[in-house]
């Protein structure tokens, strides 16, 4: 039997959320309505743990700076250090990755014209360790291999919703292509609406994330036709990060002429730090809980 995608998750991964866990301040007023919305996430995460995450993230000028720009990679190493992005690593555990199914993804998906950079060295930063927080608390090691594909959204150009989408639906095939029977989720992170820097430093566009989340679970293929610029103007320079959403999206059966997932939980809240916190749990309806 080969792998299967057994689910896609979505979330915004704020630094400062990785903080209030750090630091043990979940609990706090502010913070304690953002954590709720998690909770449900983290029961069914328990029931339905996967074998492997390809987690899709962006790179926040930590492992790869203005020098080298891939506007996609895909991590094929054993291990990934937690980054040190200015304050020491985060107390969380060493990523371990999946080389053997990461190198047959890149295979299939370098085969399928997608042109990806192999990183085999690389440290993580909030991108992709702070959506791990959310999904799992603060366990001693992670509960499966995690692939990391990172997306350049930082620096234009940067890839479009339609791409991002096709990326998706070729890594759905590599990995039910893979030989082994692998429950595979695969994760779209970043977003949702913010502006982290000029004069709409602090914007929110809750009536643009709402239509996102109902698009992207109900109407993802005419989602993928929006260009960067609605991102920009609506969601706030940062809200582009929202594009990798659709990788993830793509990678669902209904893409594939199957049926449409269903919606396991889906959670709003502003603010976390300048950020419109969205989350989504969608399942495959024909997949079996392991
Ligand atoms: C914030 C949000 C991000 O997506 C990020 O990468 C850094 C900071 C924020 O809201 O503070
Ligand atoms: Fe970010």
């Amino acid at each position: 039997m080969n792998a299967r995608v057994s689910a896609s998750v979505y979330t915004s991964h704020v630094p400062a959320i990785g903080a209030a866990l750090d630091n043990d301040k979940t609990a706090e007023p502010h913070w304690e309505p953002l954590f709720a919305g998690y909770e449900p996430s983290k029961v069914w995460m328990r029931d339905n743990t996967p074998d492997a995450i390809v987690l899709v993230y962006n790179d926040h000028a930590t492992a790869f700076s203005l020098d080298m720009i891939p506007t996609f990679a895909i991590g094929t190493a054993a291990t990934y250090a937690v980054a040190d992005e200015g304050w020491g690593p985060r107390p969380v555990p060493e990523v371990q990755g999946h080389p053997d199914l990461a190198a047959h993804i890149a295979h299939s998906v370098i085969q399928q014209d997608f042109d990806l950079t192999i990183v085999n060295r690389m440290d993580v930063d909030h991108g992709l360790t702070v959506p791990l927080s959310l999904m799992f608390g603060r366990p001693d090691s992670w509960p499966c291999p995690i692939i990391p594909v990172a997306v350049n959204v930082v620096q234009y150009p940067v890839p479009s919703g339609q791409r991002c989408l096709n990326l998706g639906k070729a890594i759905r095939n590599a990995i039910e292509s893979y030989d082994e029977p692998l429950n595979v989720q695969v994760w779209g992170t970043g977003g949702m609406s913010h502006q982290l820097q000029g004069p709409r430093a602090g914007l929110i566009n809750a009536e643009f994330d709402a239509a996102f989340l109902d698009q992207l679970i109900a109407d993802p293929a005419n989602l993928a036709l929006k260009p960067h610029v609605d991102y920009l103007r609506e969601a706030g320079s940062e809200g582009i990060e929202l594009v990798m959403w659709l990788i993830a999206r793509g990678a669902m059966a209904d893409l594939a002429g199957g049926s449409a997932p269903t919606v396991e939980h889906r959670f709003y809240h502003v603010p976390a730090s300048n950020t419109a916190v969205g989350h989504l749990i969608l399942a495959e309806s024909g997949a079996e809980t392991p």
